[in-house]
């Protein structure tokens, strides 16, 4: 595993990597209020979809220790309200209404008498949202063996490594994993403008495991399949719907629509947890809208002029016809994405 952990509960308190302060630096910060986990969240101390599930699961833990509740109905009501504030710290990714929506489950059971029962018992929900992102984790990399050949080159959008997942990573997971069966893989990273998840965090990711890899623009992905070749294209998911239409970090999209210009691959990589049925396509994913400031300055530095209008899309949607698979835990479902997904599914751990 990895010497640097994303999310870490210990001694009652959450620890997390402070990821804006990466490459730089690796600053540990420590929560003891759910609140600020919630902030944490949405000023992206901590990104990555399973991350920032994982880091909400130990928010309501952090809810449940501060409540000062005599009586269990009284506690389930406050962490009812701590979901509502956690839920709200951003949209898309799904992760993030799927571990609070556990939490909220489990704490239900009215066979729950005491507030110190109630209390283990959301951080042990916690623990086990954890303990199942870092074993799906396991299993995509090993699901995806076959599909990397030797000498294979990658195109990576985004970060999708340990830092936002929590385990070994989705799409970089199977590069690293890849990289450590002994394939002599080469990773292109996406810079992944605005907020360089790809420049900052990829590329110290893939330094920290040692896989061989090179930085390019976002706009130089069609470039580099045309002249260097590439054999497969690996991206994570923040909510894929039941139709396969995925919402990832803004520029997908562009990636998916080059990689199938090219007959390139074009692959998916996420947990079920990511997977939301309730959504029938893309069309009903709502898209986080972020501060313009992300776009008109790079590294605090302003390089837009002043008074230009700026728009900052966080994500994007890919249709499922440019998707070549999405590779789970569960296994690879190909097209028609409504009968592979729904079957994947139907055998996925709660
Ligand atoms: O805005 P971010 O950095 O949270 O966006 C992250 C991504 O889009 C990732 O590709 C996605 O969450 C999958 S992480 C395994």
């Amino acid at each position: 595993m990895a010497a640097y952990h994303a999310v870490t509960w210990e001694e009652n308190k959450l620890r997390l990597i402070d990821q804006r302060a990466l490459p730089g630096e690796l600053i540990y910060v420590t929560y003891r209020d759910y609140e600020d986990v919630a902030d944490a969240i949405r000023s992206m101390v901590v990104r990555g979809a399973p991350a920032i599930g994982i880091t909400a699961a130990y928010g309501m833990a952090l809810a449940a220790q501060q409540s000062d509740a005599t009586d269990v109905d009284a506690l389930q009501k406050d962490l009812r309200n701590a979901a509502d504030v956690l839920n709200a710290a951003r949209p898309t990714a799904v992760n993030l209404s799927w571990a609070l929506a556990r939490i909220v489950r489990r704490v239900s059971d009215p066979q729950i008498e005491t507030v110190d029962g109630l209390k283990a018992v959301v951080l042990d929900e916690a623990r086990a949202i954890q303990a199942f992102e870092e074993r799906s984790n396991e299993q995509i990399g090993q699901n995806a063996l076959s599909l990397v050949p030797e000498g294979a080159v990658f195109v990576h959008h985004c970060n999708t490594g340990p830092l936002a997942t929590g385990g070994i990573g989705t799409a970089l997971g199977v590069i690293i994993t890849a990289h450590q069966a002994g394939k002599n893989v080469h990773a292109y990273v996406d810079e992944t403008r605005p907020r360089l998840q790809g420049g900052r965090l990829t590329a110290w990711e893939l330094q920290q495991w040692g896989v061989p890899h090179t930085v390019i623009a976002d706009g130089a992905a069609a470039h580099v399949m045309r002249t260097v070749g590439v054999d497969l294209c690996v991206v994570g998911c923040d909510r894929v719907a039941a139709n396969g239409d995925t919402a990832n970090k803004i520029g997908t999209y562009s990636l998916a629509l080059a990689a199938h210009a090219h007959d390139v691959p074009f692959y998916v990589v996420g947990p079920t947890s990511t997977i939301d049925m309730a959504v029938a396509s893309g069309d009903e994913i709502e898209i986080e809208s972020r501060p313009a400031s992300e776009v008109s300055h790079a590294l605090s530095c302003r390089i837009t002029p002043e008074g230009s209008p700026v728009a900052n899309p966080a994500f994007d949607i890919t249709p499922a016809r440019y998707i070549t698979g999405i590779i789970t835990e569960q296994g690879i479902a190909y097209p028609p994405y409504e009968e592979s997904l729904a079957a994947l599914m139907a055998d996925a751990e709660e």
